[in-house]
C-alpha cells in the first residue's frame, strides 16, 4: 500500500534531516518508527502528505497504492490526505481549532470530502466521537472543555472521518499522561485492526511500539539504521543505536535494567553538521577506528531484518559489540 522510495528531505538553510529512507508498509499491517527527537521522524511524516513547509526540497518516492504522492497534482494530494490516509499529530491542544466545537470540526472534512449534507455530515461526526470513546453529545464541545485524552481522542476521530486506509499516528501519546497513554494507544490499535487500516506508528518509545507495530524502523540522523520484525528489533536489536534505545526503557521484571537504567549520552547531530563515517560514531559504544571515516548501509541480516553497522555482515549479525551487554541474558 505505502512504498517509501529513497526519500530525501532538507530545509531550507539547513542540512538533509531525512536521508535516503526506503520503508515499505502493506494494507492493514502496523509500522513503528523509533528514534530520539531530531532523527527524522515527523519529517519523514508530513513528507508522505507533502505537508513539510515551503521552501523544503524533497526527492524520492512516496508511491501510496503504485501512485507518487510526491509528483500528484494539488487536487489529487488534497483528495489523498483524509481520504487515502490521514495523520494524527502528537498535540491534540494545537491541532485543533479552539474557537469551533469538535463536533463541527470533526464534520468538516467529511463534508468537503465526500459533499453530503451537512446534516448527515454532524450525525457521522456524532458516530465517530463513539467509535473512539466520546459520548455523542460532547460533539458540541469545546476543545478546552476537553481533557487532554479526550482531545486526542477528538483528533483520532477525525483522522478516521474520510475512511482513510492509512494512518500515520507521529507521537500521538507523548504529550499525555501514562495511563492516558495506554488507553489511546489501545484505541488506535483496535480501530487499525477492526477496520484493517494500515498504521504508521511514530515514538521515541521502542516498548510501545513492539507492543503495537508488526514491523519497526529505527531512525538516527535522518536514516533508517535497522529494521525488522518489532518484538524483534526490541529484544534482540543489532544495531548499537537501537541497542541502546531499546535499553533506555526498563522493562518490567526485569530486574538488570531496573538496577542499571541506562541511557546516552549526547544528542543526535543537526543535519547541517553531521559527522563524517557513520554519523552515530561520536556516541557509539562499539565503534572501530574505521567508524569515523566509513559509513555503513543497510544490510539484510536473515530473516526480513536489515541494520547499517559495520558490526553487522551478511546474513548473520557479527561480534557482538565491545560495550555489549549485560542485557543480552535475559
Ligand atoms: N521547519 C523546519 N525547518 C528547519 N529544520 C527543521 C524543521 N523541522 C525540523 N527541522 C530539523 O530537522 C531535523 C529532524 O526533525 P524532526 O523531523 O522534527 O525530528 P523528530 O520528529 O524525529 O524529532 C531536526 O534537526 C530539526 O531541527
Ligand atoms: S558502524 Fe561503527 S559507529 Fe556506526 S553503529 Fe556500527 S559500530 Fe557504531
Ligand atoms: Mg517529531
Amino acid at each position: 500500500m505505502l512504498e517509501v522510495r529513497n526519500l530525501e528531505v532538507t530545509y531550507p538553510g539547513g542540512g538533509a534531516a531525512v536521508r535516503g529512507v526506503n520503508l515499505s508498509l502493506a494494507a492493514g499491517r502496523k509500522l513503528g518508527i523509533a528514534g530520539e527527537s531530531g532523527c527524522g521522524k515527523s519529517t519523514l511524516a508530513l513528507a508522505l502528505l507533502r505537508l513539510l513547509p515551503a521552501g523544503a526540497r524533497v526527492g524520492g518516492q512516496v508511491l501510496l497504492d503504485g501512485e507518487d504522492v510526491l509528483t500528484m497534482r494539488w487536487g489529487q494530494v488534497r483528495a489523498v490526505r483524509w481520504a487515502g490516509a490521514s495523520i494524527v499529530f502528537q498535540g491534540a491542544m494545537h491541532s485543533l481549532n479552539p474557537v469551533h466545537r469538535v463536533g463541527d470540526q470533526v464534520a468538516e472534512p467529511i463534508l468537503l470530502h465526500r459533499k453530503g449534507t451537512a446534516a448527515a455530515a454532524k450525525r457521522q461526526a456524532g458516530e465517530l466521537l463513539e467509535q473512539v470513546g466520546l459520548p455523542a453529545a460532547r460533539a458540541s464541545a469545546y476543545p478546552h472543555e476537553l481533557s487532554g485524552g479526550q482531545r486526542q481522542r477528538v483528533m483520532i476521530a477525525m483522522a478516521l472521518a474520510c475512511g482513510p486506509r492509512l494512518i500515520i499516528a507521529d507521537e500521538p501519546t507523548t504529550a499525555l499522561d501514562v495511563m492516558i497513554q495506554a488507553q489511546i494507544l489501545r484505541l488506535i490499535e483496535q480501530l487499525v485492526t477492526g477496520q484493517e487500516l494500515g498504521l504508521m506508528m511514530i515514538s521515541h518509545d521502542l516498548a510501545v511500539l513492539a507492543d503495537t507495530c508488526d514491523r519497526l524502523a529505527v531512525m538516527y540522523a535522518g536514516r533508517v539504521v535497522e529494521e525488522g520484525p518489532a518484538r524483534e528489533v526490541y529484544e534482540n536489536a543489532a544495531h548499537p543505536y537501537a541497542k541502546a534505545l531499546s535499553a533506555a526503557f526498563p522493562r518490567i521484571g526485569d530486574p538488570a535494567s531496573r538496577f542499571a537504567p541506562r541511557g546516552l549520552p549526547g544528542d543526535p547531530p543537526d543535519p547541517s553538521a553531521l559527522p563524517t563515517g557513520c554519523t552515530f560514531h561520536p556516541r557509539c559504544p562499539a565503534a572501530l577506528p574505521s567508524c569515523a571515516t566509513e559509513d555503513q548501509d543497510l544490510r539484510e541480516t536473515g530473516a526480513g531484518r536489515r541494520a547499517a553497522c559495520v558490526h553487522v555482515r551478511g546474513a548473520e549479525p557479527g561480534p557482538a559489540p565491545a560495550a555489549e551487554d549485560a542485557r543480552s541474558g535475559t
